[in-house]
Order: C-alpha cells, then sequence, then structure tokens
C-alpha cells in the first residue's frame, strides 16, 4: 500500500511538470510591455550619435577619392569591411524603429543642438510639438530612412557597389525630408 501510494506520486510528479511545460507562455503583461518601451536617449542622442555614424560609415564606404595618382574607386575591400559596413546598416535600420517610440523628447534638459540654429529653424521644444501633433508623419519619414537602410543590408549583401551607391543617395534624401519637416520648414536650401 505504501509503496504503491509512492509509486503512483513519482508518477503524477513527471506529469505534472509535462502538463506545466506543454502550456503555452502567458503574455507579457502591460507592465512588462509599458517597462520595455522606456526611451532614454532623445531624438538629438540619436541624431548626432548612432544616426549620423552610422550614415556617414555608408556614405563613405563608396564613392570617388581623389588622390596624388588621381581619382580611385573607393570601395569595401575585405570581408571585415563588409561585415562593418553591415553593421552600420543594420543599426541605421532599426534606429527607424526607435525614432517609432512615443514619449521620445527631441532633447534633455539643457541639451542644444551641436550646430547653431539658423533663422526660422524649429527649437526642440517646437520640433517636438511638431512631431506630437503629426506623429504619423514623423513615423513616416522614419519608415522611410528605415526601408532605405534595408535596401543598404541587401546591397551589402550583394555586394553590389552601385545599389549601395543609389541606397546613399536615397538616404541623403530621407534625411532631408524629416529635417525639412520637423526642423528647418522655413529654410529654402538645405544649410551645409
Ligand atoms: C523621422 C525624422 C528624422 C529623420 C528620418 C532624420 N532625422 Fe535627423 N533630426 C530630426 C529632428 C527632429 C532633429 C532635431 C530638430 C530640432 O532640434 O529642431 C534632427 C537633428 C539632426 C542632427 C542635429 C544634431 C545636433 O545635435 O546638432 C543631425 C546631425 C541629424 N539630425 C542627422 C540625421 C541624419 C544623418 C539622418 C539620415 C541618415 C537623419 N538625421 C534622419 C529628425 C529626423
Amino acid at each position: 500500500m505504501k509503496l504503491n501510494r509512492l509509486h503512483g506520486l513519482l508518477l503524477a510528479l513527471p506529469l505534472a511538470v509535462l502538463a506545466a511545460c506543454a502550456k503555452p507562455p502567458a503574455p507579457p503583461s502591460t507592465a512588462v510591455a509599458a517597462f520595455v518601451q522606456q526611451p532614454q536617449a532623445s531624438v538629438l542622442d540619436l541624431m548626432a550619435g548612432p544616426v549620423d555614424a552610422a550614415a556617414d560609415a555608408l556614405w563613405d564606404a563608396v564613392g570617388t577619392e581623389s588622390t596624388a595618382k588621381g581619382p580611385v574607386d573607393k570601395i569595401p575591400q575585405t570581408d571585415a569591411d563588409w561585415a562593418k559596413l553591415r553593421m552600420h546598416a543594420v543599426m541605421l535600420a532599426e534606429m527607424g524603429n526607435l525614432l517609432m517610440i512615443e514619449g521620445r523628447v527631441v532633447a534633455r534638459p539643457g541639451q542644444s543642438l551641436e550646430n547653431p540654429p539658423g533663422e526660422g529653424d524649429l527649437t526642440p521644444e517646437q520640433s517636438l510639438a511638431e512631431i506630437n501633433a503629426n506623429r504619423a508623419a514623423f513615423n513616416g519619414f522614419a519608415k522611410v530612412m528605415q526601408d532605405t537602410a534595408v535596401t543598404s543590408i541587401k546591397a551589402i549583401d550583394a555586394r553590389n557597389v552601385d545599389a549601395l551607391l543609389e541606397a546613399g543617395g536615397a538616404l541623403d534624401e530621407a534625411c532631408e525630408t524629416c529635417h525639412t519637416r520637423f526642423w528647418y520648414p522655413k529654410a529654402t536650401a538645405p544649410p551645409k
């Protein structure tokens, strides 16, 4: 009798464990979801940091370089060059997602633009008000930047230098269109 009961317990235990494992994972609670989206950086932090660095890496990777011996085509040479470039393109693509997170300020308290503002430029506070009032448009521009970064990733994976160059041009336009709308709406020509 005693032995039988113990036997039954030993059998029931692994079955209970199995049943617990087979259960689908519980959806994350809203508390966890809210915790995931806690922007720590300002838009300016992202722009002056990872966005600019990644875009510069993509623009600098290909093109024509003037040397003492005349113009020379610049292309990534080694596997490591391509891998590094891909990392930058991936980072830029993900920056698109970060820009779409709501609740991010344009400037932290006391933070100002690295370059002096031009006449009629939106201050970070004005820019934030515009973004909050036109979130769909802002997200749309972020998505265009993301799409061009994804085009760059594909060009990198195919080691297609022409496509990479073309994506670089589209990227420049993606930056400009958002800046023209949310940074310097009164500028007639994009500032240098
Ligand atoms: C979705 C919109 C959006 C896109 C896309 C975007 N930016 Fe910005 N960028 C902003 C906003 C908003 C500001 C700040 C405007 C203000 O302060 O009034 C800014 C500011 C900047 C600054 C100024 C930083 C400083 O501290 O002086 C740089 C540099 C910059 N962006 C680079 C880029 C580059 C490079 C790209 C493209 C690869 C890009 N941005 C794409 C919205 C965008």
